[in-house]
């Protein structure tokens, strides 16, 4: 293969890119970002694929989730306390499921370009290119205000470090503390309608009781008290990811800075595109999405470009098929990841598969549905042999009403309550911990399963 460049990308072929008109503007904006200090280093990158390394053999389980898109308008540090703080929870609860440590990653600090369907949009017979996400261009719905403009890549620059400075003071700051999280928890299971989940949470209080009479909490109170949090993003801006990326001054390699984490989506997984051509030369571990039309052929492709040593940990697989398609595509991937005797973690996106159209206008995903897309990736892996090594929402910690279902019943007349999103729809806190309970609830069917087939 050809030396890699960051730059290299610009020779291929791209998709849902924009066209920026003013050229100039582009150039000084790339250049100022490119003095700018990265917003992650190497060796966070480097622990992060370590853990997602664990997590591909079962070792360890990816809590990945957060926002469909984040908004320059929606930027508020109780946001990101909030989605922090469910995180937190969803973590504490899949760990006592999983028994083994969960790997935390957030789609924040640089999820804001977005690829879509359609290039324009009409609304009442007026023909708009499409929002692209707040780092390209505006949701308002004018011609102005959908001209791209390179200015906004500094916007969402500031934005990412602002996110992520919060972020880590909350993970080392003392909000993280164990404790407290399972005490929101119990706030949520205390309620009527959550009681089918107090039993697990209970258990989770007697052996937060346990530790604690053992001793183990004051002498380890540090990493009680602590937690390490990742950030990722598509990698879809290509200029904005080339001007974040940096020569990694211990090990020469180079590091896509814009954050610890980045996914080729599911559009723009050509395999001789510019998205593929950037991905393939950094040292982040890379996510890439495998939807329906992901053929085997060109996965095996994608495998020895994204993760030409082969290394754990390097390449996440994120599956999002819809409910009712993963028996159909799964294992004739999983076959083809066997065949190449490739190292991959396999998680589960049981949001981009399931959108739908409400009756009252509204793009919506039913809980039911994401809950059975998550249980049928189990119950693949269960049947394969091979490991289900996490799951990926977009969900916020904010009580929004984007997704219908769950024990707090959304129903698709409410939708137009609080419908926030910039977007797609997202599991609203009480959905996301809600669908932590049921995840956990199938590692530990899984682990029991494994354990006695191990004493039979
Ligand atoms: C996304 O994760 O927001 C997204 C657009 O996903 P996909 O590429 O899988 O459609
Ligand atoms: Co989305």
């Amino acid at each position: 293969m050809t030396e890699w460049q960051k730059s290299g990308w610009r020779a291929k072929p791209r998709v849902q890119m924009p066209d920026y008109t003013d050229q100039a503007k582009l150039e000084a904006v790339e250049a100022q970002l490119s003095k700018y200090p990265p917003l992650v280093f190497a060796g966070e990158a480097r622990k992060l694929k370590k853990e997602l390394g664990a997590a591909s053999r079962g070792e360890a389980f990816l809590l990945q989730g957060g926002d469909c898109a984040e908004a320059f308008d929606q930027f508020s540090a109780n946001a990101i306390r909030d989605t922090f703080k469910v995180m937190l929870q969803m973590a504490m609860v899949l760990t006592f499921g999983a028994k083994v440590p969960v790997v935390k990653v957030g789609r924040m600090a640089g999820q804001f370009a977005k690829p879509r369907s359609a290039p324009t949009e009409v609304v009442d017979g007026v023909e708009l290119p499409s929002y692209r996400g707040d780092i390209i261009n505006e949701l308002a719905f004018t011609p102005e205000a959908r001209i791209p403009d390179p200015a906004k890549m500094l916007q969402a620059y500031t934005q990412a470090a602002a996110t992520l400075n919060l972020l880590r003071a909350f993970s080392t700051g003392g909000y993280a503390d164990v404790h407290q999280v399972h005490q929101w928890t119990l706030g949520f299971t205390d309620r009527e309608e959550s009681e089918k989940y107090r039993d697990m949470a209970n258990r989770i209080s007697d052996t937060l009781d346990f530790i604690k009479a053992a001793g183990v909490d004051s002498d380890r109170a540090h990493t009680l008290q602590t937690v390490d949090f990742y950030t990722s993003h598509e990698s879809l801006l290509l200029e904005y990811e080339e001007a974040l990326t940096r020569q990694d001054s211990t090990s020469g390699k180079w590091l896509a800075g814009s954050g610890h984490m980045i996914w080729i989506g599911d559009r723009t997984r050509q395999p001789d595109g510019a998205h593929v051509e950037f991905a393939r030369g950094v040292l982040n571990p890379v996510g890439l999405k495998c939807g329906p039309t992901t053929t085997a052929e060109d996965l095996k492709v994608l495998m020895s470009k994204l993760n030409p040593d082969n290394e754990a940990g390097k390449l996440t697989l994120i599956a999002r098929f819809g409910a009712g398609k993963v028996g159909e595509h799964l294992p004739r991937l999983i076959k083809a990841v066997a065949e190449e005797g490739a190292n991959v973690t396999w998680v589960c996106d049981p949001m981009h598969g399931n959108t739908i159209k409400s009756s009252t206008g509204y793009k919506t995903r039913p809980f039911d549905s994401v809950l059975r897309e998550v249980r049928d990736f189990f119950a693949v892996h269960n049947a394969e042999g091979t490991v289900p090594g996490g799951v990926h929402f977009e969900m916020t910690g904010q009580d929004v009403t984007e997704c219908t279902g769950g024990v707090r019943a959304v129903s698709e007349e409410n939708l137009s309550d609080r419908y926030h999103t910039a977007c797609d729809p997202r599991l609203n806190a009480s959905q996301s911990l809600e669908l932590a309970f049921l995840v956990a609830e199938e590692l530990t069917a899984r682990r029991e399963a494994q354990l006695s087939a191990k004493a039979g």
